[in-house]
C-alpha cells in the first residue's frame, strides 16, 4: 500500500528535515520540500535525498496570499496530505491553514507556551531557566500557539552554554519529531 504524502517546509539548516528523510519506518513519504530562503541548507538536503524542492521568495509575491496560493498548487499537484514544519521561520497564513486544517505540524525548541518565536533556545537561555524542551503542536494562526501533541523537558546545566543546549535540544527533536509525525499518522485519517 502506498504512503500518505507530506511535504516538509524548511527555510534554514534542514537538520530536522533530514533525521525525518532517514527515519526507516516513516509512515509517510516525504516527497515535497517547500523553502522560502533561496541559498538555504536544507536545498542541497534534498537534493541529495531527490526530494522535489520549490524555493519561493515571498517578496517576489503581491501579498501572502499569493504566495501561499502558488505553494498549495504545488501542495495539490503533488496531491499532499499532511504539513511538517520544521524551521519554517514564516507564520502560515490562512489560505494553508484553511486547506490543511489540523494537517500541519510544526516543532519548537522550547517548552511552550514558553519562549514562543524566534530563537527560543537563546531566550531560555538568557532567562537563566532550569528546564526548557521540545514541543510538536499544531498550528494555527499565531506564533507557536496551536494545540501541543507532544513535549520533552531538556534540563538546563549549570555548565550549559547556548551552544551545549543547543545541540541536546536539536538531539531530542531529531527523536522526537519522526517519533510524533508516526504515532500521529497511525491516529488520524
Ligand atoms: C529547530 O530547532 C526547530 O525546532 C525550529 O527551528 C529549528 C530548525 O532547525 N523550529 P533545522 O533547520 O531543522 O536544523
Amino acid at each position: 500500500m502506498s504512503k500518505v504524502k507530506a511535504a516538509v517546509f524548511a527555510s534554514g539548516t534542514g537538520s530536522n528535515f533530514e533525521t525525518i528523510m532517514k527515519c526507516d519506518d516513516l509512515a509517510c513519504e516525504v516527497v515535497l520540500l517547500i523553502c522560502d530562503k533561496p541559498g538555504a541548507r536544507v536545498i542541497e538536503k534534498a537534493s541529495r535525498c531527490n526530494v522535489q524542492t520549490f524555493v519561493l521568495n515571498p517578496k517576489s509575491f503581491d501579498s501572502k496570499e499569493a504566495y501561499e496560493q502558488e505553494i498549495l498548487r504545488m501542495l495539490q499537484a503533488a496531491e499532499i496530505e499532511w504539513i511538517f514544519l520544521a524551521g519554517y521561520m514564516r507564520i502560515v497564513g490562512k489560505t494553508l491553514l484553511e486547506a490543511y486544517e489540523g494537517k500541519i505540524v510544526n516543532i519548537h525548541p522550547s517548552l511552550l507556551p514558553a519562549f514562543p518565536g524566534k530563537d527560543a533556545i537563546g531566550q531560555a537561555y538568557r532567562a537563566g531557566a532550569a528546564v526548557t524542551g521540545v514541543t510538536v503542536h499544531f498550528i494555527d494562526e499565531g506564533v507557536d500557539t496551536g494545540p501541543i501533541i507532544a513535549q520533552e523537558q531538556i534540563d538546563v546545566l549549570p555548565d550549559d552554554t547556548e551552544e551545549t543546549l543547543k545541540a541536546r535540544i536539536q538531539k531530542v527533536e531529531h527523536v522526537l519529531y519522526p517519533a510524533v509525525i508516526n504515532q500521529l499518522l497511525s491516529t488520524t485519517d
